[in-house]
This record gives C-alpha cells, structure tokens and sequence, in this order.
C-alpha cells in the first residue's frame, strides 16, 4: 500500500485529492493546522467512518512554518508521495500577509524540501502546488509552461519562489519534484471568500430572500475556471508520470467575473441587466422566469415556504453592486491556460465545462440555503 502526505488537507483541494487516493488504495496522512474552532468541515465525511479513520486516513497537527514538525512528520510516516497544498492562498489577503504569505507559500515549500533531504528519503516524489498566478501581468495568451512568468501580489511572488525552489532541487539533488500550474479551480467546496462561490452562495440567498445584494469588485478581469476533483487527478498524474516534469492544468476557455454572475443568476431564472459604469455600476433583476423559478423550489420539498421571496424580485431591484474594497491593487486581468502538455502525455483533460460547473455550484448552493439555511 503506496502512503500519501497531504498539506493543506483540510482545503478544497486537499479534500477531493484525499477522496481520490483513497479510492486508489493509498494510506493517506494529512497534515492540519491546530485551529480554535473546528476546521476539518470538508473531511467530516471520512473523518465519521469508523473504517476510514486511523486505518486509512491519518491526520497529523503541523505547520509549514515549522521545520522541525516536518522533519519528525517526514520521519515517522516516510510517504511514497507528498502533495504540498498548504497555502496562504487568497490573493488579495496576500496584500495584507505579504510576510507571513512568503513565510508559508514560498520558504514552506524550501522546509520540506529540506526536511527530504536531512530525513534521507530518496525515492519520495514531491507535488507542488503552483499557481497561474506566476503569469499575472500574462506574456503571452494562452499560458503554457515556457511562457514568461510576471507574478502581480505577494501570493504570486511567493509562489513563484515555489516553483523555481522545486526546479532548483530537482537538478541540483536529483529530487522527483514537479510543478502542477493549475489555473483556478472550483467546486462546492471552494473557499468562501472567492469570487465564484461568493457568487453563487450569495445568489442562493439573495433567491429566497435571505439576502438583498451581493457586492464584488472588478467585473471584467478573467478567469480559466474548471472544476476541482479533475484538477486533483491531474495532480496524481503528474506525480506518477514516468518523469518529474512541470504541467500546466487548466480548461483552455476564459470568462470573466461578469459572465460568472450572470450565468449564475440565469441558473435561478433571473435576468441581469447592468447599469452604470465603475465603482457605480448596479445589477438590476431584468426579469424573472417563473417556470425555472419553480423548478427549483420543486428541487426540495422543504423549500415551499421560499416560494414568496422568489415571487417578492421584482424587475429593477438591486441586486449586484461594486464595492472598491474589493478591487486588486495590481490585477491580474486575464487568465486562459494552454492544457496541450498534460493531454497529451498524461491524457489528462477537464470534463465539466463553464456552464456545469456554475450549475453545480450554484445547486449546491441553493440546497444548502434550503435545507439548513446555510
Ligand atoms: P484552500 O482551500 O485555501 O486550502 C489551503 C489549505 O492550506 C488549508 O488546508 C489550510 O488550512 C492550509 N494551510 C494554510 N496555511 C497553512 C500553514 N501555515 N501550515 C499548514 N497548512 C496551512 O486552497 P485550495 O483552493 O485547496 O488550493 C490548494 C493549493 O493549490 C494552494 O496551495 C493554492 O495556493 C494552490 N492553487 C489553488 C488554485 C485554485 O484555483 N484553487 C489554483 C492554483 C493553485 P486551514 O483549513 O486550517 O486554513
Ligand atoms: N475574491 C474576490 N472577491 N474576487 C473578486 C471579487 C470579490 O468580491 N470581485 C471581483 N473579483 C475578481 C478578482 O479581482 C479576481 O480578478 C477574480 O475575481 C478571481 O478572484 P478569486 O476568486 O479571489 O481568485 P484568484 O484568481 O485571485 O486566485 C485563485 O486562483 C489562483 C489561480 O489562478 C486562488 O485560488 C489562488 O490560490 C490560485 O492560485
């Protein structure tokens, strides 16, 4: 049985790829950070099977910034395998961390790297968790991996750090240490506090009027969005490729923040039209289609009593608007991955597109406000 170590377990994409291994017959460590309220949500499931917990599934108190906590972690599990997805990862926080950011997202990945070095694991292969963030003040279009990085916050800068410390240790000490450059991924399990599920959380609410509006910042920068787990394959794949390499992971399709909203809204049969411009544009509801309105109040039972909020949105109520805190002070405008390296030769592709994966998030969405009122 090949043993996995996962940093950054407890994350979106620590909890699909734990899933994901499992599944493929690995022992799997994770490690999670010591928190004042509970902060394993997204693995409760695996935590409560009794067959899981401490027979497959091994969670372990540690911390990025902590040298020696690795190397003891390294020498009592000795994995086959590590996935570093412990991050700082919120971009414009970073403005604020830009310290502490480095300190996890850039030195982090140079500790346990180290730690591999001073335990002695020779035949352990390493993942990093790059980001398309490096392309930020993008060179090129599409980004693949020889396109020129141009980092724009303090997470890209100490990401990039990252990657050039895993390149550096793979030709200096022979180290199997490969770069996954994944371009931004979702699901139901996103972080709240980025933009596609603010959006699609706050829609819900806003649909059965447990909210009025929903504010963000830059409508127009944009994204390659693709959905999470299959990103969480790809890093399996590149970690078991014949040879330790750098991959780009993304859609090859760009949208903007704007589109995102919108289809979100569409979802829940509301029109938006825009009005405005800057820090003074408005999202007013258009219109309302009432047969996919009650379709989704159909989609749960519980949900009957909701039916007057959606009935209450009427055309030219509010319900987007700008708010300035939000905006980047250096943005990162557009983001369109070139896939080509990892289809080919790890036959790696996304399946879900744009569409899906708003559907997705925003019926998740819709069914937790419903049932548990979020
Ligand atoms: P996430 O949901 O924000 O999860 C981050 C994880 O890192 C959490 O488990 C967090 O623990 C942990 N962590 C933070 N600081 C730590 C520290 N000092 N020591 C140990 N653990 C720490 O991020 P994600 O979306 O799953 O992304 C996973 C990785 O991929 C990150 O490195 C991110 O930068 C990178 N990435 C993400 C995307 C994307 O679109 N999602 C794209 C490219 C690259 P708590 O739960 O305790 O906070
Ligand atoms: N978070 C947020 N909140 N972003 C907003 C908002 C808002 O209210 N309004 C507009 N945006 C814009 C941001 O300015 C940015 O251009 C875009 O939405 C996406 O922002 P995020 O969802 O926060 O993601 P990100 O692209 O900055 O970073 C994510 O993807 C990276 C890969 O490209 C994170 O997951 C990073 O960890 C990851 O490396």
């Amino acid at each position: 049985m090949k043993k996995a170590l996962i940093t950054g377990v407890t994350g979106q994409d620590g909890s699909y790829l734990t899933e994901i291994l499992l599944q493929k017959g690995y022992e799997v460590h994770g490690i999670i950070r010591r928190s004042s309220s509970f902060n394993t949500g997204r693995l409760d499931h695996l935590y409560s099977d009794k067959e899981i917990l401490n027979k497959k599934m091994f969670l372990h108190y540690g911390d990025l910034v902590d040298t020696s906590n690795l190397n003891r972690l390294l020498e009592k599990i000795e994995p086959d395998e590590i996935y570093n997805l412990a991050a700082q990862s919120h971009v414009k926080v970073s403005f604020e961390l830009p310290d502490y950011t480095a300190q996890v997202d850039g030195l982090g990945t140079l500790r346990f790297l180290d730690a591999i070095r001073e335990v002695g694991l020779k035949k352990v292969k390493f993942y990093q968790a790059s980001t398309s963030e490096l392309f930020g003040k993008v060179q090129e279009i599409p980004q693949s991996e020889t396109t020129p990085f141009y980092p724009r916050s303090p997470y890209g800068v100490a990401k990039l750090y990252g990657y050039w410390i895993i390149v550096n240790y793979r030709e200096a000490y022979g180290i199997f240490a490969s770069n996954g450059i994944l371009f931004n991924h979702e699901s139901p399990r996103r972080g709240e506090t980025f933009v596609t599920k603010k959006i699609t959380r706050a829609a819900a609410s806003i649909a059965v009027g447990k909210q009025k509006t929903v504010s963000l910042g830059n409508l127009d920068a944009k994204r390659d969005w693709g959905y999470a787990p299959e990103y969480c394959e790809g890093m399996w794949r590149i970690l078991n490729y014949e040879k330790a390499e750098d991959f780009v992971l993304a859609t090859g399709k760009t949208h903007t923040v704007r589109e995102f909203t919108e289809l979100t809204f569409r979802e829940l049969g509301i029109e938006i039209d825009w009005k405005g411009s800057k820090e003074n544009e408005k999202g007013h509801i258009k219109s309302v289609d009432w047969d996919i309105a009650k379709t989704l109040i159909d989609f749960d039972k519980k949900s009957a009593s909701y039916k007057f909020n959606f009935i209450n949105l009427k055309p030219g109520t509010v319900i987007v608007e700008i708010d300035p805190n939000y905006y980047r002070l250096t943005e990162v405008d557009l983001l369109i991955g070139n896939p080509a390296k990892a289809e080919k030769l790890l036959k790696w592709k996304t399946k879900t597109d744009f569409p899906e994966l708003v559907k997705l998030m925003i019926r998740s969405d819709l069914d937790k406000v419903l049932t548990r009122g979020y």
